[in-house]
């Protein structure tokens, strides 16, 4: 891939460095991370280097009449301005410009206008979202979001600042994702988490079936989002608890569960470590559960001390992280009398240090 950004632009870090030695250095960069543990081969799983991003936030920078995107600097912890991004989607690539060109042409949209985020599925659809740092009237604003809704077909539109929002149609998309052959619906709501990168999410879901293929009993999900892992896994389990903090996530994740015909998730809107005391009272919901299985997806901080201790209770536990330092943290408490049945890394993140990985443990009788 090329990009007229790199070497400015403070995301694409590893943009002097071809693809397939990124993807070499990184995984030597695990096997060496993790050699204190008896991990098995790493399984690695590419995908493509350019236009793998489905969603993307780039502030913009006013400079007098000019108007930009702009990214924090490579060098510098300021922002610099960028002319194009070919890590984001096509959809997203091809639009930026122009839709940047029209807002500039409105003085009531493009004054204080701070960031513009884009969230784009398979079909080319996108939401995009306009965050202001001024207050804007809902009636004023109305006629110059229609007047953009009439420009860009394929897209709906947010507005935003802080505590206030407004969206004329929805503020969602619908998602598709192949995962051994059959395709699953996903609603997903702005600004709520979604797997950046599509391709290499339908390859982790995958991975996570094909690990769950010998599972017996039922499945516990921490942290499960709108339900993107746990609705394809739920076909290999009698039964499913799926827990998430966002509120708005586990509205999605209801209605994902319907889209796809699927009926025996329960899904909660509650902190991990909330759930995790349900278990140390005793709760009558989840003795319902037989608790062999548990799926966790934690954010960058990893496990808190309570859930640590409540993953380390089950036999099986599938670890799927986005940050191998506080993975590599866990699992000094979660492989002690476990064995680590797969190990794999899976480049979501191609020109960043940032790597996801994917861990099985099974508990040694
Ligand atoms: C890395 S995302 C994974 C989401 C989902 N598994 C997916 O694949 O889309 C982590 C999720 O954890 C949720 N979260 C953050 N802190 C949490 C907490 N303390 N308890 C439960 N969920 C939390 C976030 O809202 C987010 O949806």
């Amino acid at each position: 891939m090329n990009c007229s950004s790199f070497g400015k632009c403070g995301s694409c870090v590893l943009y002097q460095i071809p693809y397939e030695e990124q993807v070499e250095m990184k995984k030597n960069k695990l096997v060496d991370m993790f050699s204190q543990f008896d991990m098995p081969k790493l399984e690695v799983f590419t995908g493509s280097d350019e236009h793998f991003r489905a969603r993307a936030e780039f502030r913009i920078w006013h400079d007098g009449d000019r108007c930009d995107y702009g990214m924090f600097g490579l060098r510098e912890r300021r922002i610099v301005t960028i002319d194009e991004c070919n890590i984001v989607d096509k959809s997203i690539s091809d639009i930026m410009k122009p839709m940047l060109e029209e807002i500039i042409k409105d003085e009531y949209l493009k004054t204080k206008l701070y960031a513009v985020e884009y969230l784009s599925n398979s079909k080319g659809e996108l939401i995009v979202t306009l965050i202001y740092h001024k207050k804007w009237d809902e009636e004023e604003m109305k006629p110059h979001i229609y007047a953009l809704k009439d420009k860009f077909k394929n897209c709906d539109f947010v507005v935003r600042r802080k505590g206030k929002k407004l969206f004329l149609d929805k503020n969602y998309l619908i998602e598709e994702l192949n995962i051994k052959d059959e395709v699953y619906k996903y609603k997903q709501i702005e600004a709520t988490f979604t797997q950046p990168n599509r391709k290499m999410a339908e390859k982790m879901i995958t991975w996570a079936m094909d690990s769950s293929e010998e599972l017996k009993g039922d499945l516990v999900e921490l942290y499960c989002g709108n339900g993107n892992f746990t609705i394809p896994l739920s076909k290999r389990f009698r039964k499913v608890i799926a827990t998430e903090i966002s509120q708005q996530s586990i509205d999605a994740a209801f209605y994902n569960a319907d889209i796809n015909g699927i009926d025996n998730i329960t899904f909660l809107a509650m902190s991990a470590a909330d759930f995790a005391r349900l278990k140390d009272e005793d709760s009558p919901l989840i003795k319902k559960y037989d608790l062999q299985n548990i799926l966790i997806d934690p954010p960058r901080a990893g496990l808190d001390d309570k859930s640590r201790k409540f993953v380390d209770s089950f036999e099986n536990i599938i670890y799927i992280s986005c940050n191998p330092e506080t993975l590599k943290r866990d699992l000094e408490t979660l492989s002690e009398g476990r064995k680590i049945k797969a190990f794999a890394f899976f480049d979501q993140f191609p020109w960043t240090n940032h790597m996801e990985c994917g861990v099985v443990l099974k508990r040694e009788k």
